[in-house]
């Protein structure tokens, strides 16, 4: 069975009542089960990992290149300003998906930019969890 970490950034933990006009009134918690219930159909391993710590995260994929054959990750505020992670994708190796809730593009400026797009294999945003759930269906695709 082919193993998938699953990567929530800082702030997501919140979801449910972090801005619901921006993020949805659904909670991680529940993203994660309906997650669990796409990998079980689609006979997937999933691992799943929130934190609000750039240097956890770092360490996280920097350990998965071994155990995983897939990253999906919603980097959350990380997306704009790091070249950490950036750098620790790039170096794992791994197919990696970017996923948003919101779509960042149309959003404030300084949220336009994303530093990972470029060292993953493609990017889904806008669709609130369902680019969650979207992005899961293409990696399990792709692997
Ligand atoms: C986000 C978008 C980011 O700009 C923001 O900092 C987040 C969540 C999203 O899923 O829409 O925390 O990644």
């Amino acid at each position: 069975m082919k193993k998938i970490l699953v990567i929530h950034g800082p702030n997501l933990n919140l979801l449910g009542t972090r801005e619901p006009k921006v993020y949805g009134k659904t909670t991680l918690a529940q993203i994660n089960r309906k997650l669990q219930n796409i990998a079980k159909k689609r006979k997937l391993s999933l691992t799943i990992k929130q934190s609000n710590h750039e240097g956890e995260i770092v360490d996280l994929i920097g350990r998965a290149k071994k155990k995983f054959s897939g990253l999906l990750i919603n980097p959350a505020a990380y997306t704009h300003t790091s070249v950490a992670i950036r750098d620790a994708i790039a170096a794992s190796g791994l197919l990696t998906i970017e996923v948003h809730l919101s779509n960042i593009y149309s959003r404030e400026e300084f949220r336009h930019h994303s530093l990972i797009t470029a060292v993953a294999k493609g990017a889904i945003l806008g669709f609130g969890e369902e680019s969650y759930y979207l992005g899961l269906e293409a990696l399990a695709d792709l692997i």
